[in-house]
């Protein structure tokens, strides 16, 4: 683990934080955008909503020209037009560097700690600090590795790394978290190698020229370096970025980093942040760090209550703020915790500082090309016929029911044996799995049967146009 004077912070931690579960939009690799930041038809995942893409590409790009921190961006338009995939194609395009963090405005409400709380550790997610550092690496090519092997499987593992450079040579001593690192990257002799002295990271640079020969056994991916020069241990300035929320919990002396993992963090102390912030700032001042502002998007912006919205309005007037991203399919409704009403449940002092994106409902054409792309994702193979019939379905109930329905079609047709998924297992599954309109309609007729079923006057109507 790194050290910068006092405030510990880990680049490492990071890749573990970044998985988030998003099935549902793992075939959205950016926004599909040319240079001149149109829409192309489909791409990156993407298709249609070409408006909104284009739109969401000139917001980037005044994040990456650092032009927008503070700012704010409406992503509003019924369900199923993609507000959450454009959220990740955005995402997906900021790259490794810039934090994204994400999440459902009503987590807010599960989650063991206070709703500000729970906003703070979003915002400074969204955070970035991009830190430069020394440290010492060893570089150079592996010789031998020789692990001894113990006889009772407990005793830890000991072993010896013997590595060179054109001019030297050295044997190192291994312990067993060396080896587990050096086993995981299955470095072998002949391979160039960077080793952090710190952290104990292994890095792979590449196959030693020396071996070219052994070609034929290591295929054709199999990158070749020259043996490095010099001394073996060697000093580098490296630069990371961590975010402040990272930063927070590895020097929260309650949590420590290991909640990182867990996912549960708790509430962190306000002094612990406030240090922290003093550091940060210390450090930009000498040079040694700058702020990185990221994305924040909340997605279901209206299940956010009128304490929460005063909150980001406060929270985007820091000068550390990070892009807010909020998405939202509700038209005019009541601000969450007032009797007022509002265009989209967001109160109007928020709202002012939004910028609005809306997304329209896509045509059939681009629902076909959507569920395409979906079979593709999920490996499900199917006929034409079936794939029509699931655009129907699609454009008459929702795109996501749609989409739901491939997995489920594709374990029918596995069940009676078929390689590709026809008319009749969409047909099976349509008759399987309701869509919210059937449901409705279901639910509506037979209200009296279910317990607490009773709806106001005015959502039973909204319930019926939807
Ligand atoms: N333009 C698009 N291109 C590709 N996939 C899309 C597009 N729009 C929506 N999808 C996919 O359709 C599904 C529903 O879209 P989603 O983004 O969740 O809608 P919303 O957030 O507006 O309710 C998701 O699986 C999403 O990835
Ligand atoms: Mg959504």
């Amino acid at each position: 683990m790194a050290a910068a004077g006092g405030v510990r912070v880990n680049a490492e931690i990071k890749d573990l934080t970044r998985i988030e579960r998003i099935g549902a939009h793992s075939h959205i690799r950016g926004l599909g955008l040319d240079d001149a930041l149109e829409a192309r038809k489909v791409s990156q995942g993407m298709v249609g909503q070409t408006a909104a893409r284009k739109a969401a590409g000139v917001i980037l790009q005044m994040i990456k020209d650092g032009a927008i921190a503070g700012r704010a961006v409406l992503l509003a338009g019924q369900p199923g037009t993609g507000k959450t995939a454009i959220a990740m194609g955005m995402a997906k395009a900021l790259g490794e560097e810039t934090p994204f963090a994400m999440m459902a405005a009503s987590e807010i409400f599960s989650l063991e700690m206070s709703k500000t709380e729970a906003l703070t550790q979003a915002f400074r997610k969204a955070i970035g600090v991009r830190i430069k550092e020394e440290t010492e690496i060893i570089e150079g090519e592996v010789v031998e590795i020789e692990i001894d092997r113990p006889e009772s499987g407990n005793v830890a593992k000991t072993g010896k790394l013997t590595m060179k450079t054109t001019e030297m040579e050295t044997l190192y001593d291994l312990g067993q978290k060396m080896i587990e690192s050096l086993q995981k990257e299955r470095v072998q002799a002949g391979d160039v190698v960077a080793i952090d002295k710190a952290s104990g990271k292994v890095t792979k640079l590449g196959r030693s020229f020396a071996r070219s020969r052994d070609y034929d056994a290591m295929g054709p991916s199999t990158r070749f370096v020259q043996c490095p020069e010099g001394e073996l241990q060697k000093r580098k300035e490296v630069v990371h970025v961590v975010t402040l929320h990272e930063i927070d919990v590895i020097n929260s002396r309650t949590q420590g980093f290991l909640a990182l993992f867990a996912g549960d963090t708790g509430e962190i102390r306000s002094e612990v942040r406030e240090q922290i912030d003093t550091k940060v700032a210390e450090w930009r001042e000498e040079g040694k760090a700058e702020i990185v502002p990221g994305v924040l998007f909340i997605d279901e912006v209206h299940m956010l209550d009128i304490e929460c919205f005063s909150f980001l309005n406060r929270a985007l007037e820091n000068d550390m703020a990070p892009v807010l991203v909020v998405a939202t399919n509700r038209g005019i409704t009541k601000i969450r915790g007032t009797e007022y009403r509002s265009p989209h449940g967001i109160p109007i002092d928020l709202l002012d500082r939004l910028l609005i994106i809306t997304t329209q409902p896509y045509e059939e054409d681009e629902i076909r090309l959507i569920l395409d792309i979906r079979c593709e994702e999920e490996d499900v193979e199917m006929t034409d016929e079936a794939k029509e019939l699931l655009t129907k379905i699609g454009h008459e109930t929702s795109l996501r029911y749609a989409i739901q329905l491939i997995t489920s079609a594709s374990i029918v047709c596995q069940k009676r044996k078929g390689n590709e998924v026809d008319i009749e297992d969409i047909s099976r599954v349509y008759q399987m799995f309701c869509d919210v309109k059937r449901s409705t309609q279901y639910l509506l007729e037979y209200q009296e049967q279910y317990m607490f079923s009773e709806l106001p006057e005015d959502d039973r109507e909204e319930m019926k146009e939807s």
